[in-house]
């Protein structure tokens, strides 16, 4: 089966927020919907590394935040095993919910990649491709499917990790030019990364990811790779209207997000969790 790859609603932006697991709490989601920071969710993943498959009830209760928001949703899924990640992404497109689907191959944290999920599954390409094929299989032609991919596992190879995803069926890949070992470290090539990505994907759009931190970053990447947009997540913590910027809209508004989520009643360690993550930036920016 063909499906449009032009489906997807992801496509429709030049830059989305990228999912962010412990970041997106419900105070995160309603202080980003309120100021509309946001045109897209890509939700962070739905486990089911541990062989429970969230039931339809925990899925709208987890997706309630993002859907008082009214803004569309691409929901994520993790597993290494296909009829797991085949139930949990039919679970969710039967709520009705969601507006398409997407396939972690990327979480590089030690607790998923032990269980052989994540970014570790890109040591074996076959069952990559066959989770993609399955999900794809079950999926209505017209739900969209994408997939987050990391560049590999210790080796970075591209061409490798893209070719399994567009010969499953992938109708648009994320690609997070780091291999799943390289973390969250500094990368010399990293756009050269993306450029074989989306070369080796053909028809296939390829969103870049990593590193993006202002509106020129974001239009040289696309200019320097090829790639169609791209997606976004910690500099977002501390920039929050960087989307809509690359978006072309004139947004000039100082935004605290921790402060905007103090009034949603956020609990101070969540609000916490988000200065780290920009205080973490910053200092691998300086070098300090
Ligand atoms: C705290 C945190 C949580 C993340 N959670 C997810 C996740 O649930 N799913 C996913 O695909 N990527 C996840 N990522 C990876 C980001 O989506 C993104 O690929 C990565 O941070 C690189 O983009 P950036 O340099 O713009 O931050 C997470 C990243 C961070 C920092």
């Amino acid at each position: 089966m063909t499906v449009s790859t032009e489906l997807d609603p992801l496509l429709k932006y030049r830059a989305v927020l990228a999912p962010m697991e412990g970041i997106m709490s419900p105070w995160f989601i309603r202080a980003c919907g309120r100021l509309r920071l946001v045109d897209h969710w890509i939700t962070p993943f739905f486990s089911v590394t541990g062989g429970a498959v969230p039931s339809k009830r925990i899925i709208r209760k987890r997706l309630a935040p993002y859907l008082e928001t009214g803004i569309p949703i691409t929901a994520q899924v993790l597993g290494k095993d296909p009829v797991n990640v085949v139930k949990c992404a039919s679970h969710l497109v039967q709520t009705g919910l969601v507006a398409g689907i997407n396939l972690n191959f990327s979480c590089p944290s030690t607790t998923v990649t032990g269980n052989g999920a994540g970014a570790a599954l890109l040591e074996q390409l076959e069952t990559v491709e066959s989770i993609i094929t399955e999900v794809r299989k079950e999926l209505p032609e017209t739900v969209p499917l994408s997939v987050k991919l990391r560049s590999g596992v210790s080796t970075s190879s591209p061409q490798d990790v893209v070719k399994a995803a567009v010969n499953g069926g992938a109708g648009l890949i994320i690609f997070h030019y780091r291999t799943k070992d390289e973390m969250y470290h500094p990368v010399k090539n990293g756009w050269e990364r993306i450029r074989l990505a989306v070369e080796s994907a053909g028809t296939v759009p390829v969103i870049g990811n990593g590193d993006i931190r202002s509106v020129s970053d974001a239009e040289r990447m696309i200019a320097e790779t090829g790639c169609r947009s791209v997606a976004l997540a910690r500099a977002f913590l501390g920039f929050p209207t960087l989307i809509h910027q690359i978006n072309g809209k004139s947004d000039n508004r100082k935004i605290d997000l921790g402060e905007e989520m103090r009034s949603e009643n956020a609990p101070e360690s969540t609000i916490r969790a988000i200065g780290r993550l920009i205080c973490l930036q910053e200092s691998a920016e300086t070098g300090s």
